[in-house]
């Protein structure tokens, strides 16, 4: 299976940082969004990674290009742990894709930009700035929407529980119902809806995977909310003429496209932190008792 990374969104609710640095670029303790995403897939079986890049998104390609002068440097000098870091950001047997989405129309208009490089088969959509959390050894977000894709047959959308008015600010599925599996098949998403109108507390949470026919829809949909071709109307489209489940994925998810989200992201994986961890603990349960 190939995935699309729509990376070519301005980050607004991130600036100044995001100004000239991509927000995937952005580091969670030591390594950037980009590749906690790019690992996620790659576990998954993902050999293809498609980027969907703008303006001010160099940053991502070189990130996954070899770095000679740096290997070489580091080598002459017997750093063999760092050599292996550097080494390890580019999974074996991955291919790296980079289209440019000249103008940012959209989520729904980023992803049908990757078609080209898709092509026939399915594929799963990630939003790097969606970082989901699974326990080591246990199946992670991509791995259990691939699951339920290969169970249905149908396209897939990761969905985690919200409360009350928060779901206002997602998609929202519209659930039909649950099966023995725990998959949800759908009647509808809707995005951003009021509260009130909210069919579900279930928000859509950066995780799909599509077959490729999802690629007609997009390209047929019409510029919704804001101008931009919303992928959200082209599920809701897809959902009408072949259905589509959702799945409440077995994860912690942190928002890393807003500061506070980013900034608990931080503490969590600094905490859980293989050597960083205890240490980290001790400074803040000493600002905590300050
Ligand atoms: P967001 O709306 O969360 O990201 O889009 P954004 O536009 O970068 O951030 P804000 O809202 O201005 O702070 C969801 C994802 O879709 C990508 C973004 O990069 C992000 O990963 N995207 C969005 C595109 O690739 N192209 C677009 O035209 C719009």
């Amino acid at each position: 299976m190939k995935a699309i990374f729509p990376v070519a969104g301005f980050g607004t609710r991130f600036l100044p940082t995001t100004k000239s640095t991509p927000k995937e670029m952005l580091p969670i303790v030591d390594k950037p969004l980009i590749q906690y995403a790019v690992e996620e897939a790659a576990v998954a079986g993902i050999t293809d990674m498609i980027f969907i890049t703008g303006r001010n998104k160099r940053a991502i390609e070189d990130y996954f290009d070899r770095a000679y002068e740096l290997e070489a440097e580091l080598s002459q000098k017997a750093e063999t742990t760092q050599l292996e870091q550097l080494r390890a950001v580019i999974p074996d047997g991955v291919n790296f894709i980079f289209v440019r989405q000249g103008d940012a129309m959209g989520l729904g208009h980023a992803v049908l930009c990757g078609r080209p490089a898709v092509g026939d088969s399915p594929f799963a959509v990630i939003l790097a700035d969606e970082l989901l959390y699974t326990v080591p050894g246990t199946p992670n977000a991509s791995q259990q929407l691939i699951a339920a894709y290969q169970h249905t047959g149908q396209a897939v959308v990761g969905v985690g529980h919200v409360l009350g008015k928060a779901i206002e600010r997602y998609g929202c599925v519209d659930v039909l119902e649950t099966d023995a599996q725990g998959i949800m098949s759908l009647h509808g998403i809707v995005e951003k809806p009021t509260h009130v109108d909210a069919p579900s507390q279930y928000a859509a949470f950066g995780r799909y995977v599509f077959p490729s026919v999802m690629f007609d829809y997009l390209a047929g949909v019409k510029p919704g909310r804001g101008g931009e071709i919303q992928l959200t109307d082209a599920i809701a489209a897809l959902i009408a003429d072949h259905g589509a489940v959702a799945v409440n994925m077995d994860a912690l998810r942190y928002d890393c496209g807003t500061k506070m989200g980013y900034l608990e992201a931080n503490l969590d994986f600094a905490l859980r932190h293989p050597e960083l961890g205890a240490g980290f603990k001790a400074i803040v349960e000493a600002r905590i008792a300050a």
